[in-house]
């Protein structure tokens, strides 16, 4: 193995390559030492401590210069587990207000569910706080306008929670795209598979939900009214009122990926989707199959994803000088580029009559020596690999932190989030309302 990134041209030689890990952790240490000074430090309020806040909880607090000052979450059992967690009399509350109205905060660490995520961003931004909120961005495509103006308004500080914008294999890929290792790309396929229960978000209920312990009527948000549902509290990612199916929830992944690494400012221009419930008969009201062809304009892209089967995960980024593979989705530890040369090797004759082809083929190869002749045992990939245990969500974290710190832009703004849950908003309207989805950019709208 070598170590970090070689140069583009090297790149097509035989090898595979360690990619370095990010620096953004050590950015949080600005005087390279161990321990940061209190003023250096970042107290951060948790919003939503649950199957994702378990995970950046744990790994914040463990960030070089980073606190938390108080969470919150609405079911009694993620209080509980956010204590197990902080190990110390750090507040725990019911009420995200709590944590706004606390002058200690810094800034906020939001994983709720879908519907929430609007009103916590715009109501932390005008509590003064930055806000890192998990993806995607919007449930409802008028959300993101309103999130672009109140970050604008109060000069916060928005990152949206897709951490693919921080991982080292993205940013290769991001580096290898724009020097030229694939030629300019054409299509772009992602593909994601599952098949168990977990996959397909049907997570076990726990046996104490009550609405004795969770205030349903809150958690309920901007969404229809209705009695205590366990099934919806704990699976909501199966129903539209809280969640968007599998664009909201897997190709929002992809479409992150996709608009970093070829630096896309907008959303596509038109979404087509089929797909259907042929498995989950269990109540959900989304697919558990979904294609979706984007128009970007300058290329296209397909997204799959089933919930029915396993099958490989990744990307493929084609262009004419090859295609570039990151493996994996959710958590890709690698990229392979495998170069062609996109030329003809032999003089291109189809049914032609002899003497007339001989003589051609003849003709074509003197005036072609380099390209009739490759080069014998040319080896035309390359891999590059994450460090073993490279863990995104942590750089990503990392990078919210420093922002914040620094007041530097973060990495994942409301506008980059914007553009990516726009693609998700017109994938579910071109499915559910049988009709290609058109972005009308100037209306901020989609349509048929
Ligand atoms: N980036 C990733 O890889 C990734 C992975 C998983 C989940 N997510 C995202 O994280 C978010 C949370 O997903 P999850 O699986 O953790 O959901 P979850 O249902 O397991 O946890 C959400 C928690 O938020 C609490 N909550 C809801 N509304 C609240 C409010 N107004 N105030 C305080 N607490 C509130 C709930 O009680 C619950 O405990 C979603 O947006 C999801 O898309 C991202």
């Amino acid at each position: 193995m070598e170590r970090a990134a070689g140069s583009v041209g090297a790149a097509l030689a035989a090898r595979a390559v360690l990619l370095e890990g990010s620096s953004a952790e050590a950015l949080l240490r600005p005087s390279g030492k161990l321990a940061v000074a209190p003023s250096d430090r970042v107290r951060f309020g948790m919003m939503g401590v649950g199957m994702r806040g378990e995970d950046l909880l744990e790994t914040s607090i463990k960030l070089p210069g980073v606190e938390c000052a108080a969470a919150c979450d609405l079911y009694e059992g993620r209080r509980t587990l956010a204590k197990q967690i902080l190990q110390n009399d750090t507040p725990i509350t019911a009420r995200y207000q709590d944590l706004l109205d606390n002058k200690e905060i810094d800034c906020i660490v939001a994983a709720v569910p879908d519907h929430w995520h609007k009103q916590l961003i715009v109501d932390a931004c005008a509590a003064g706080k930055d806000i890192y909120c998990e993806k995607p961005m919007t449930h409802r495509v008028e959300e993101g306008f309103e999130i672009i103006d109140a970050a604008a308004k109060s000069n916060r500080i928005v990152q949206v929670g897709s951490q693919e914008p921080s991982s080292v294999v993205y940013a290769k890929a991001k580096e290898m795209i724009a020097s030229g290792a694939i030629g300019k790309p054409c299509l772009v396929e992602a593909t994601m598979g599952r098949n168990d229960h977990c996959g397909a978000w049907w997570y076990s209920i726990p046996p104490d939900l009550s609405p004795q312990t969770v205030d349903w009527d809150t958690w309920l948000g901007s969404a229809p009214k209705r009695p205590f549902d366990a099934v919806r509290w704990t699976r909501w990612r199966c129903f539209q009122d809280y969640g968007e199916g599998i664009p909201g929830d897997l190709c929002i992944h992809h479409l992150t990926g996709i608009h970093y690494v070829l630096g896309i400012t907008a959303p596509p221009k038109r979404a087509f989707s089929q797909g259907g419930l042929y498995r989950w008969h269990d109540g959900r009201d989304v697919p558990d199959v979904l294609t979706t062809v984007y128009d970007y304009g300058d290329f296209s892209c397909t997204l799959r994803v089933t919930l029915n089967t396993q099958t490989e995960n990744g990307f493929r980024f084609m262009g004419e000088h090859g295609i570039l593979e990151i493996h994996g989705v959710e958590n890709p530890h690698s990229l392979t580029v495998k170069a062609q040369d996109g030329l003809d090797h032999d003089a291109c004759t189809p049914a032609w009559p002899q003497p007339m082809e001989q003589e051609y083929a003849r003709k074509w190869k003197a005036e072609h020596p380099a390209q009739a002749d490759p080069p014998a045992g040319k080896t035309e990939a390359t891999s590059f690999q994450a460090p073993a245990f490279y863990d995104d969500t942590k750089e990503h974290l990392a990078n919210f932190f420093h922002s914040v710190k620094t007041r530097t832009p973060s990495v994942e703004d409301e506008h980059f989030g914007n553009n990516a849950a726009v693609a998700i908003h017109m994938a579910n309207y071109s499915y559910f309302q049988q009709t290609p989805a058109l972005w009308d950019a100037e209306a901020k709208q989609v349509k048929g």
